[in-house]
């Protein structure tokens, strides 16, 4: 190869590195926000079986609307959600990630500003780059809960055109009650902005807390993310969702997708496993109930725990975090450094992994 030729790379991408948690194969993986439990076997043979039809049709192109998917997805929200919205306010695409890429495709770009609360999920400005959308963090308050009126007072005055809540908040497991959502909507409908609600972690929430979609009926600026990814166990399928309060967003948003972007398979095994949702929320109620007691032993230890809603735990604080990152790994637990200084993040794993966490974490802290 010749060693004269310069790709005539971006200069905003000049010497940006790729996102990656690290994938290590360990006896504990908690640094991802997987659910820790295999797909039930039933299931895999019904999406094994869904697959092999599917196969059977792959000469052609998949459905490009997912209007199937559409409507069980659609469902499962009038189920867990309580809320009855027309499948043609659902979206759908690969991960959450996908559908987040559209929306910053179809309501951001150059001259766009988005708005968010900082510390969050770090893919966003990862998407405000890709799209040259401008991204902006207001802080979040020492519990890591919104600040309302500094919250209204820049949506007001700095008018962005796409304003992100994370409820539950990754990495920070912050949920936002609905009241404080409603006031952020109503000022980002007033900024003519739209206000996307991330809640890639909802089904972790309390119970009785209800999603952001109870407000779909009355902000026409709203987007509910949703991913399967976390309570449905299925990362690895990547299928991620929205729901919007006006279906003409979900027309802005086909403009804006690849052609045929959500694959035969991915279609198939997103339905079975809608059709399976009430085993799968056993899991769901399990890691629940893992999350409560690992952050009331957390608090027992003497640590900085962040409340959490969702499925892992913010706690610290550690004068040397990746030092303990390291100690936890050298004994075969993968977490992740993330969030403010000193803090680390643990996701909840079966319960004989967070035993593992614990017993490697008491070890960790008594070499300090
Ligand atoms: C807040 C939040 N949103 C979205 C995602 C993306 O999920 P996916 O693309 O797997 O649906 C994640 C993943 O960790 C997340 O933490």
């Amino acid at each position: 190869m010749s060693g004269r030729f310069t790709p005539p790379l971006r200069d905003d991408l000049v010497g940006v590195q790729s996102y990656g948690a690290p994938q290590l194969d360990v006896a504990a993986r908690l640094n991802v926000n997987e659910n820790p439990f295999p797909i039930p076997a039933e299931l895999a043979a019904a999406m094994g079986e869904a697959v092999r039809a599917a196969a059977a049709g792959m000469n052609r192109y998949p459905d490009r609307d997912a209007e199937a998917l559409r409507e069980s997805l659609a469902d499962y929200i009038a189920r867990e959600s309580h809320v009855r919205v027309a499948d043609g306010q659902v979206w759908a695409a690969n991960g959450s990630n996908e559908v987040m890429h559209h929306v910053f495709l179809a309501f951001g770009g150059p001259g766009r500003l988005a708005i968010t609360f900082d510390p969050t999920y770090s893919m966003y400005p990862e998407y405000a780059r890709d799209t040259f959308t401008a991204y902006e963090t207001l802080p979040r308050r020492a519990d890591f809960t919104v600040d309302l009126d500094e919250a209204v007072r820049a949506i007001t005055s700095r008018r962005p055109s796409l304003v992100l809540v994370t409820s539950p908040n990754n990495p920070t497991g912050t949920a936002m009650p609905l009241a404080d959502t409603e006031v952020i909507a109503s000022a980002a409908l007033d900024a003519g902005a739209m206000l996307v609600v991330d809640e890639a972690y909802a089904e972790f929430r309390h119970v009785g807390n209800p999603s952001a979609c109870e407000l779909l009926d009355r902000f026409p600026n709203l987007i509910v993310s949703r991913t399967m990814s976390k309570a449905f166990a299925m990362a690895g399928a990547r299928l991620g969702y929205a729901i919007v309060a006006d279906s003409s967003v979900v027309e802005t948003l086909k403009v804006v997708r690849l052609p045929y972007h959500l694959s035969a398979v991915t279609q198939a095994v997103a339905i079975t496993a809608l059709e399976h949702a009430d085993v799968l929320q056993k899991q769901v109620d399990l890691l629940r109930a893992e999350r409560d007691s690992l952050s009331a032993w957390l608090v027992e230890q003497g640590f900085d725990v962040a409340p959490s809603e969702a499925n892992f735990i913010l706690f610290g604080r550690f004068e040397d975090r990746a030092a303990v990152w390291q100690r936890l790994l050298d004994q075969g637990v993968l977490i992740r450094v993330t969030g403010p200084a000193g803090w680390l993040r643990v996701s909840i794993g079966t319960p004989e992994e967070n035993d593992m966490f614990r017993r490697a974490l008491a070890t960790a802290v008594d070499a300090r």
